[in-house]
């Protein structure tokens, strides 16, 4: 068992709010215990659903710089090609950006843009991307994010395979980070439930994704606290 030298942290994934009320649906979220709010940007290009672009991230973002300033927005790029994305979610208030390595013909270049118009940023691995893609690029990742259901919905179960990749991404960022002062985040989006949250950390994961798991529940708190419970090592 490999645990994360980082704290755990929940991000709901607001693909499953209420999209009418998205403002009152973060702060809910938030006010329940999540830690990032992950935000799920679909192109109906590179994956067969839309959802929403920079102005809605600038909204939310200004409601929340009032409300909750220190929860970030994690922006998830499911979209081809990526580099204008990320000038306009960087403008928008975004504080991390990811996105998937075969989306982009310039892998280094887009990571390097994310990092210098301030955001943290990472690499998306589908179910079916080797992690060999990060291997000349480590120095600029500081989110490796792992998808455990394929890319495009919400709702969906969690592929068990994606357990392994974990614990070999594990290993990887272990390697990395050890005796320096580099946090680099391994999040796993897909799937993600009360039932199998601690199998996920257990596999080395630190930052989890969940959408329908939160959001199709009346009582938010009473989910990201069992969430949490569950994921308390010791
Ligand atoms: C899938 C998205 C996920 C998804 C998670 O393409 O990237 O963030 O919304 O939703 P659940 O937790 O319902 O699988
Ligand atoms: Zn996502």
């Amino acid at each position: 068992m490999a645990y994360s030298p980082f704290a755990p942290l929940i991000a709901p994934s607001i693909l499953s709010a209420d999209m009418a009320a998205l403002g009152d649906e973060c702060e809910s979220v938030i006010a329940a215990g999540a830690d990032w709010i992950h935000f799920d940007v679909m192109d109906n290009h590179y994956v067969p659903n839309l959802t929403f672009g920079p102005p809605v991230c600038q909204s939310l973002a200004k409601r929340l710089s009032n409300s909750y300033p220190n929860v970030p927005i994690d922006v998830h790029l499911m979209c081809e090609p990526v580099d204008d994305l990320i000038r306009g979610f960087a403008d928008a208030g975004a504080a991390s950006i990811t996105f998937h390595p075969e989306a982009t013909r310039h892998v280094d270049r887009s990571l390097a843009l994310a990092r210098d118009l301030g955001c943290k940023t990472g690499l998306v691995f589908n179910p079916a991307t080797s992690l060999e893609w990060l291997k000349y690029v480590l120095d600029k990742v500081d989110i490796l994010q792992i998808m455990s259901v394929n890319p495009g919905f919400g709702g969906q179960s969690f592929i068990e395979e994606s357990l392994g990749k974990i614990a070999e991404a594990r290993d990887i960022i272990d390697t990395v980070v050890a005796g320096t002062d580099r946090e680099i985040r391994i999040e796993v989006d897909g799937g993600v439930k009360i039932d199998n949250i601690a199998r996920i950390r257990e596999a080395g994961a630190d930052t989890f994704v969940a959408g329908s798991a939160i959001f199709g529940q009346p009582d938010y708190a009473q989910v990201i606290d069992e969430m949490k419970q569950q994921i308390t090592v010791g």
